[in-house]
């Protein structure tokens, strides 16, 4: 199947041009294609912006074991219509993936629910370090330095030593400090309000695990990835670390603050906790002047029921990889950022960051996974329209401008005119190696 996308205004790495590009299978294989190449499928483009499929490094998709909440096939759909072509999911699941044998049972899952490409982390224990050693079809390893949802957790520095000495494959970790979170959960005997989370889990809290997490890969020489910054102080402390050490941004941490806890109350309760309107503000900063290089979503669903318990009850977490891309581009339209910077921060970066294979740029040879976008499209998100299986969304209510319109994967139109198509099935995400 040959498919030839007419006359739009295409994001390539290092430009932002008008041209043709030609599909051949799962491939580019043209970013310059004549008006009269040969093709099966002639998709006008006029008026709209292509760019590289979202990689979202950070989700949760509860598929197996708690599928009342999400599942592959629901989250795959979301994925499709919010132009994610790609994800890399927590090992939160149950079982977790922290055994060889539960990771490829999760990618058997995936081959035949995904709708987008996938790939799952192996999540440390305090004792798995031999499966850290010889997972091979995963991007990396999870340490939860900081409990959140589900059991897995690595605290002591022993073990944590040994996994930053003795592991090659990168590392990410969730960075919120146990002791911390503890001692500030007695002061406040547990917590009586949603508003009490952003004081247990406070900027401390952050900042002391992100800098034991960021120490430990400088002195093991170790790359590292932080995920879901959420302060000013970790901004500040990035920007002089070294190049082993990556970071990103979630959308909560750059919309939400504490503030909105009256309107939206435990809807948006996550770990690491939104914080001050300062620190959303630092968050963009650190987006902007490269210090923090992604923006993924932690898509991590719970039913509204769940939700809707009182605090400290509620779970930690919300859904969005339906619609990230339209709130980038909404600020993109508002003039906060170029659509090159998204580009950059939903694919580029991180495929780059994770060794992805032929990902994340639109250049021939790369892997046909795109996102046509019309940046005059408003529309408003609805609960009643969501495809994540949890069936709602903190933006409830809320107009956006610039909306994808069609999403392909490895060459195949997965979402268009408003609807999935559930025939298309993702292929398991390569990782380079030698990079
Ligand atoms: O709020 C959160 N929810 N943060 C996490 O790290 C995990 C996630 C979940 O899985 O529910």
């Amino acid at each position: 199947m040959r498919t030839l996308i007419r006359n739009a205004t295409v994001v390539l790495p290092d430009a932002v041009e008008h041209v043709n590009i030609l599909l051949d299978g799962p491939r580019i294989a043209s970013v310059d294609a004549p008006d009269s190449s040969r093709a099966d499928a002639v998709v006008d483009a006029s008026g709209l912006h292509l760019l590289p499929g979202l990689i979202d490094d950070q989700v949760h998709f509860r598929e197996p074991g708690l599928t009342h909440k999400e599942d592959l096939h629901h989250a795959t759909r979301a994925c499709a219509k919010g132009g994610v072509t790609s994800f890399l999911e927590m090992p939160n699941t149950k079982p977790t993936t922290t055994s060889l044998r539960a990771l490829d049972e999760k990618l058997a899952l995936a081959a035949s629910h995904c709708h987008v490409n996938y790939g799952f982390y192996i999540g440390a224990t305090p004792d798995n370090l031999d499966v850290l050693q010889t997972a091979t079809r995963t991007p990396g390893i999870k340490i939860f330095i900081g409990s959140s949802t589900g059991d897995l957790l690595v605290d002591s520095q022993q073990a944590l030593e040994r996994i930053f000495a003795e592991t090659t494959l990168p590392i990410c970790a969730h960075c919120e400090d146990e002791t911390t979170v503890k001692a500030n959960a007695a002061r406040l005997n547990g917590g009586h309000q949603v508003a009490d989370h952003s004081l247990i889990r406070d900027h401390k809290a952050a900042i002391i695990a992100t800098r034991r997490a960021v120490d430990l890969a400088e002195r093991h020489k170790h790359r590292f990835h932080v995920l879901h910054v959420s302060t000013a102080d970790e901004v500040e402390f990035l920007r002089g670390t070294s190049d082993l050490i990556t970071a990103e941004a979630c959308p909560h941490h750059l919309f939400f603050n504490i503030s909105d806890y009256v309107r939206l109350g435990t809807l948006i309760q996550m770990n690491p906790s939104i914080k001050t309107a300062a620190d959303n503000d630092a968050v963009w900063r650190g987006l902007l002047d490269g210090t923090l290089e992604v923006v993924a979503t932690d898509h991590a669903p719970h039913t509204l029921e769940e939700k809707r318990q009182p605090y400290p009850k509620s779970p930690s977490g919300l859904p969005a990889v339906e619609n990230y891309l339209a709130l980038l581009l909404n600020e993109v339209n508002q003039g906060r950022c170029t659509i090159s910077q998204v580009a950059s921060w939903t694919s580029a970066a991180p495929a780059r960051i994770w060794n992805l294979k032929s990902k994340g740029q639109i250049r021939e040879g790369f892997d046909a996974d795109l996102v046509l976008v019309d940046l005059n499209k408003s529309e408003i998100i609805l609960n009643e329209h969501q495809l994540t299986k949890c069936g709602w969304s903190p933006w409830h209510g809320e107009t956006l401008t610039g909306w994808p319109v069609r999403t392909w994967v490895m060459g195949q139109t997965v979402f268009a005119e408003g609807k999935v198509i559930d025939e298309v099935r993702g292929t398991e995400i390569l990782f380079d190696r030698l990079k």
